[in-house]
């Protein structure tokens, strides 16, 4: 939840910070703010809403000091070269101006952006109002910037340093004091932040897409540490204060991915983007001749794969739904006990793990916060943790003792599309890898391995009736509920659909799998109750029909996806979408792509910002 931009550098900050919250919207939206320091005088603007009304809240501004915008804090220096941003997703306090980051202390020298919880903040809040402090807000975050007040003895760095030492909970901070204005301060523990080295500039932010524009050099900050930085750059230290040096990586995206590309929206361009990226996720990794997949990230863990006798596959949401085809994939063609697990139940309830179970973490930012706690839950009980993430660097990549990257690129858009038929490619990978370790035969391999090379133009196929797709969403953009039906491979697609159409439409639906209509749910089916079927031609074909004859006996309308060249199906269902034949185990790639596109134009027609979708963020980083 929530982006954060610092800079300290040659340029004016005002652009850079506005840009880079821009391109940490998705991070969440509900409020945003910016405060910038020169030479001792600190400007702050905030707003509700998108980084828009912030931008329009500056340009607006008719307070004594020139105008912001013309960079005149002063006038033959420019604008400020220091500053902070935010762009908040509330966790405590309602998004409100007031509320919005950065947040300052009594003084209005201390000025903080913060991403996290502070669990323990009313213990401090409570202190510091009986020591006199007067707060302004109703945020957690606000009792940080107090606390480092009621600490601060001259010097920034050390008061930060015993105020993190007080609070409990999570934190990504950037702060400044105006009486020091030639560095700025930032800590992580538990929320992202990554430090992008520029040419006499530094730039501290939530995730690379803030920095990419500006430099390609990244330092990702580790739990524990804090970075100061001042003209000479970011030093670093840990959380015994030792000074450190940390790697640079390469950001591997470029700016343009991070661009909509002519699309109307970030979500319809990464629908359309699938065919390249499910190519993405498996390109140098598929070996025909061995019937086998090439995993680098898993070499040094090989043998101990080879003994594993069990897995549990840990994640949320969608990346959960990806998980539970994963599921059928492992067991079937792996012939491993797998089971799929919310992360956030899994770091509650007793784990019965042994070293020969293997939890896999799916995530495509690399930042779920329940999902990055129960790999250290997992860790601590000394089992064999792989991950499947998208975001190089993040926090669970680096987590984990082996990994997949998906090489999606940034997946900007809320609702994940392109990241979720990644994770299924990476998990039919890691089936094949799997599977040829144990009595998985060299044809069969071979045969998994064609059709995952077949499916980016059988992808393109179905993209080709987004037209089609359209003209369904019409029809049905006056329902208020829907249920998502599948079998098997296509059971975990239902609530997968669900969730696309909940979280971009706000209508509300529910995934089942399909034998468990009978009971209770058919009980909702009526002429006002449409339900979307996934009913590729695979081993649970004909009861699948069955369930739907079932619906229709009771009036309800069934929109199909079904496979290419099945005729009877129009006789049941009461709109079509095709898709390509493939293996059953891969039918979820292709099934996703009509939910999606289902999803996106419920969504267009009701004028929603589906790029942004109410109450959402892209990245889940606090509990
Ligand atoms: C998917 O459309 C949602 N935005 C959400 O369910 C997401 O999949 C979930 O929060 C997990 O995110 P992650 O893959 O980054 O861990
Ligand atoms: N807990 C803080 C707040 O509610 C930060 C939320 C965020 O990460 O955006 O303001």
């Amino acid at each position: 939840m929530c982006g954060i931009v610092g800079y300290f550098g040659k340029n004016e900050a005002l652009p850079i910070l506005i840009d880079g919250l821009k391109r940490l919207e998705y991070r969440g939206y509900d409020s945003s703010g910016v405060a910038l320091l020169h030479q001792s005088k600190v400007l702050c603007f905030k707003a509700v809403g998108k980084i828009v009304e912030l931008e329009k809240k500056i340009s607006e501004d008719k307070s004594p000091h020139p105008p912001l915008l013309k960079h005149a804090l002063d006038p033959e220096q420019g604008g400020a070269k220091i500053g902070i941003a935010h762009t908040r997703w509330a966790t405590h306090g309602v998004p409100s101006e007031q509320n919005a980051h950065p947040h300052s202390d009594c003084s209005g020298k201390i000025w903080l952006v913060h991403n996290g919880i502070i669990e323990n903040y009313q213990q401090i809040k409570k202190h510091l109002i009986e020591k006199g402090h007067i707060f302004k807000s109703e945020t957690d975050t606000e009792a940080l910037a107090h606390l480092i007040e009621d600490l601060y003895d001259g010097d920034l760095t050390e008061a930060v340093k015993k105020a993190l030492k007080v609070i409990t909970g999570t934190y990504g901070i950037v702060v400044f004091h105006a009486d020091e204005p030639n560095k700025i301060i930032a800590a992580k523990k538990g929320s992202p932040l990554v430090v992008g080295l520029g040419e006499n500039e530094t730039i501290i932010a939530s995730d690379v897409s803030a920095i990419m524009r500006y430099t390609k050099q990244a330092i990702y900050l580790d739990d524990g540490e804090m970075v100061e930085i001042d003209a000479n750059g970011p030093r670093i230290f840990d959380s015994f204060n030792a000074e450190i040096t940390k790697d640079i990586s390469e950001i591997e995206w470029d700016i343009n991915q991070a661009e909509k590309g002519g699309y109307p929206h970030f979500l319809i361009k990464e629908i359309f983007e699938q065919p390249e990226t499910v190519m993405n996720s498996v390109r140098g990794r598929l070996v025909l001749e061995e019937g086998m997949a090439k995993l680098g990230g898993l070499d040094a863990v090989a043998d101990k794969i080879r003994n594993i006798d069990r897995i549990i596959i840990v994640a949320c949401g969608t990346a959960r739904c990806a998980a539970l085809v994963g599921e059928y994939m492992l067991e079937e063609y792996a012939g491993i006990p797998t089971e799929v697990d919310y992360a956030h139940e899994f770091r509650y309830k007793k784990q019965i793990l042994n070293d020969k179970t293997a939890v896999i973490v799916m995530s495509q930012s690399g930042e779920t916060a329940d999902t990055l706690a129960a790999v250290k839950e997992a860790k601590e009980k000394g089992v064999l943790t792989l991950g499947i993430v998208n975001t190089v660097g993040s926090s669970i990549a680096r987590e984990t003792d082996a990994g997949i990257y998906n090489h999606v690129g940034p997946e900007i858009s809320v609702a994940s599309t392109k990241a979720f038929t990644s994770q299924i490619s990476i998990l039919s990978l890691l089936t094949l890898f799997m599977g040829r370790q144990r009595d998985m035969s060299l044809v069969t391999g071979q045969r998994i391995v064609n059709e995952i090379q077949a499916l980016p133009d059988k992808i393109r196929k179905i993209l080709e009736a987004d037209g089609e797709i359209k003209k369904i969403a019409e029809k049905y953009s006056k329902a208020t509920s829907f249920a998502f039906l599948g079998r098997k491979y296509n059971h975990p697609l239902a609530f997968e659909g669900a969730i696309k159409l909940k979280e971009l439409s706000y209508i509300h639906a529910e995934g089942f799998a399909a034998g468990e209509m009978k009971h209770g749910p058919i009980a909702m089916i009526d002429e006002n109750f449409p339900s979307f079927y996934f009913v590729p031609e695979d081993s649970v074909y004909e009861k699948n029909v069955s369930n739907m004859q079932e619906i229709k006996a009771r009036a309800g309308k069934i929109i199909a996806v079904a496979t290419e060249g099945d005729e009877k199906i129009k006789d049941i269902a009461d709109d079509v979408i095709y898709i390509p034949k493939t293996l059953e185990m891969l039918t979820p790639i292709l099934s996703a792509v009509p939910a999606q596109l289902f999803a996106y134009h419920m969504a267009v027609l009701k004028g929603l910002d589906v790029d942004k979708p109410r109450n959402l963020a892209k990245s889940v980083t606090v509990e």
